[in-house]
């Protein structure tokens, strides 16, 4: 063991959160046995848990853990039940979620389908046969969420609402050197995805992407798709995608449709990055799913892979990365499977059991 500890601010949040990012908590112990890295791991309140213990679903205790921590590793928050309670700008997803997401523009949600699992998946065999490996890029700090003017007002009849969808030159400049640096590590094949038959921020999108394709990543192959089109085809042809780049609202639509690709919502971790002036932050995209919170039937290979995706991306920690991913795939060869996994067929584990068959399986590379 050497070295200084890498510290991680872990915020479990509500519902499954607090299930599955204890899996991945594990699997990042035995990191630290096996890799010798060290974490410097603090627990933070998020969420309803936050609110009810302090008040607020943010507190400054954990804006200040997060700033002082080289990363956060993100369980879930909201629970549909309380929300009544709560004016909707002061519930968790607002007030945590795009709290924390400030400065963070690049969300990176990476869809592949294991060869194991391609009976989870609900398309038919022939169509998934050539495999699925999609990264999403979706632009995160800009668009429909946080554009202004936002809100309400009242008008004759009733009242009006507003939300603004705005992108800037530089904005989408930043988003798409993103994707095109992502596509040269793997297929080299950019899909832009937008709305520029109709909209005018999808028109500027689009004249930026094609202009840095063009004068910056030649070597990028670059197409457009209309993103009703594109829902349509990540269906009809998935193994066609590579890199999928888009906005922050059809980056959302489009992740929750891939996330069915690689056989459950389950499966998809998520990383959010900037340019190095606000922490990190990743997790998984599943949500607090609250009808089956606390049975310890969740599946936390999200989360297990979004700790792997935490260790490459705010660590560099590249081969201890590597090693939990071929846990995984590993453990799902081995038949084990979680109830959302089901259709697969295999061994039905709870959520700690499929977190200590992956455990079991993280070791070192020896091949040379
Ligand atoms: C996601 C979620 C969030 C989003 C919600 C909960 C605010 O759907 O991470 O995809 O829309 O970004
Ligand atoms: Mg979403």
């Amino acid at each position: 063991m050497s070295g200084t500890a890498s510290k991680i601010a872990v915020l479990p949040g509500d519902g499954i959160g607090v299930e599955v990012i204890a899996e991945g908590v594990r699997i990042l112990r035995r990191v630290e046995e096996i890799f010798g890295h060290r974490f410097d791991i603090q627990d933070g309140l998020v969420g309803w848990a936050a609110i009810d213990a302090t008040g607020t679903a943010l507190p400054e205790a954990t804006v200040n853990l997060c700033r002082d921590s080289d990363a956060i590793f993100f369980g879930a928050v909201g629970d549909p039940a309380r929300d009544s309670s709560l004016p909707p700008r002061e519930r968790p997803e607002p007030v945590a979620l795009l709290g924390l997401r400030k400065g963070l523009y690049a969300n990176l949600r990476p869809a592949v389908l294991s060869p194991h699992l391609a009976s989870a998946c609900p398309l038919r065999p022939e169509i998934v046969a050539g495999g699925i490996d999609i990264l999403i890029i979706r632009e995160l700090t800009g668009g429909l969420y946080y554009g202004l003017p936002k809100g309400r007002t009242p008008c004759e009849g009733g009242e009006r609402a507003v939300d603004t969808m705005t992108y800037s030159t530089p904005e989408i400049e930043r988003i798409a050197r993103v994707a095109f640096d992502s596509a040269r590590l793997r297929r080299n094949r950019v899909c832009s995805v937008d709305k520029a038959n109709i909209l005018a921020c999808s028109q500027l999108w689009r004249e930026v992407v094609i202009r840095i394709g063009k004068d910056e990543y030649p070597d990028v192959a670059l197409s457009h798709m209309y993103v009703d089109n594109a829902a349509m085809q990540m269906i009809r042809n998935s193994g066609e995608f590579d890199v999928i780049l888009t906005e922050n609202t059809f980056g959302d639509i489009l992740s929750d449709e891939a996330s069915m690709l690689a056989g459950s919502m389950g499966m998809l971790p998520s990383a959010c990055l900037g340019d190095g002036s606000a922490t990190p932050f990743f997790e998984p995209i599943h949500g607090s799913a609250p009808d089956i919170t606390g049975k310890q039937i969740a599946n936390p290979i999200a989360s297990i892979l979004t700790a792997a995706m935490m260790l490459r991306y705010a660590f560099g920690f590249n081969d201890a990365a590597a090693a939990i991913e071929r846990a995984v795939d590993e453990t799902l060869a081995a038949g084990y499977r979680t109830s959302d996994l089901a259709r697969a067929g295999g061994t039905q584990v709870g959520t700690s059991e499929m977190g200590r068959q992956i455990e079991s399986r993280v070791r070192r590379d020896e091949t040379p």
